[in-house]
């Protein structure tokens, strides 16, 4: 079977997950956040006491780690670590940082790049990350580079944090959106950048109903949906 594969790539806070989940639900496709799977090795090695700048130590644990991906009957996505469902665990902005500097190890991409491949060639993705689109489905079907600056990005996880009941301090996660940047557009391999053909779409000034809408238009052109 010939899949649809849809690669949303762009900064960390620029929406990605909230539009590719509405986006996978309307179309019936499976929604893929690899953010997650980098945040499972990043939560891995930090209960191994293994700092994610520490190549070495990054290295000799790798193996030990097995990471799953689950679906349930809604269609969430649950990562399982070793057998253990940790899905819930690695939603800090501890583990947020770490599995930046985590995911510019060669060995962690390597071992990460087949299971991604595999899904796109099951199902039907929407597949949401850093180097989708260059990367690892390079013919993806439909590429989008969601976009907004760094400011609104971090009004909108301030906001995001305090309806969840955590403090959050805007100069702080300006600070640390500013960094993650950074990180994931200055790593040696597979860095956050835009694909030749990826169409860009710039949330600063748009809500979730105009984005979803107009991606959706794309996708439905572009696949011939
Ligand atoms: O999307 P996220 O915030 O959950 O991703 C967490 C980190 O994982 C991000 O800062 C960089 C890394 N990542 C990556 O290198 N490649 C991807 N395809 C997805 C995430």
């Amino acid at each position: 079977m010939k899949t649809v594969s849809v690669a949303i790539d762009g900064p960390a806070g620029a929406g990605k997950s909230t539009i590719a989940r509405r986006l996978a639900s309307q179309l019936g496709f499976r929604y893929v956040d690899t953010g997650a799977i980098y945040r499972t090795v990043a939560y891995f090695m930090d209960l191994w006491g293994v700092s994610p700048k520490d190549a070495d130590g990054v290295n000799r644990y790798i193996d030990e780690l097995t990471v799953g991906i689950e679906y349930d009957e809604d269609g969430l996505q649950h990562m399982i670590m070793n057998g253990m469902d940790v899905t819930g665990d690695i939603r800090t902005q501890d583990i947020s940082q770490k599995a930046s500097l985590i995911s510019a190890h060669a060995c962690v991409r390597e071992m990460l790049l087949d299971m991604q491949r595999d899904l796109a060639k099951q199902y039907n993705v929407i597949m949401d990350g850093r180097d989708i689109g260059t990367v690892v489905l390079p013919k993806a079907t439909v590429k989008i580079f969601l976009t907004a600056s760094a400011e609104v990005r971090a009004k909108r996880r301030c906001e995001e944090l305090l309806a969840k009941g955590q403090k959050a301090k805007y100069e702080t996660v300006l600070k640390e959106i500013q960094q993650r940047d950074y990180q994931d557009t200055h790593r040696e391999i597979a860095p956050l950048k835009m694909a030749r053909d990826s169409i860009k779409v710039d949330t600063s000034e748009m809500n979730v109903d105009e984005v979803v809408a107009e991606i959706l238009k794309i996708v439905q052109e572009k696949a011939g949906l």
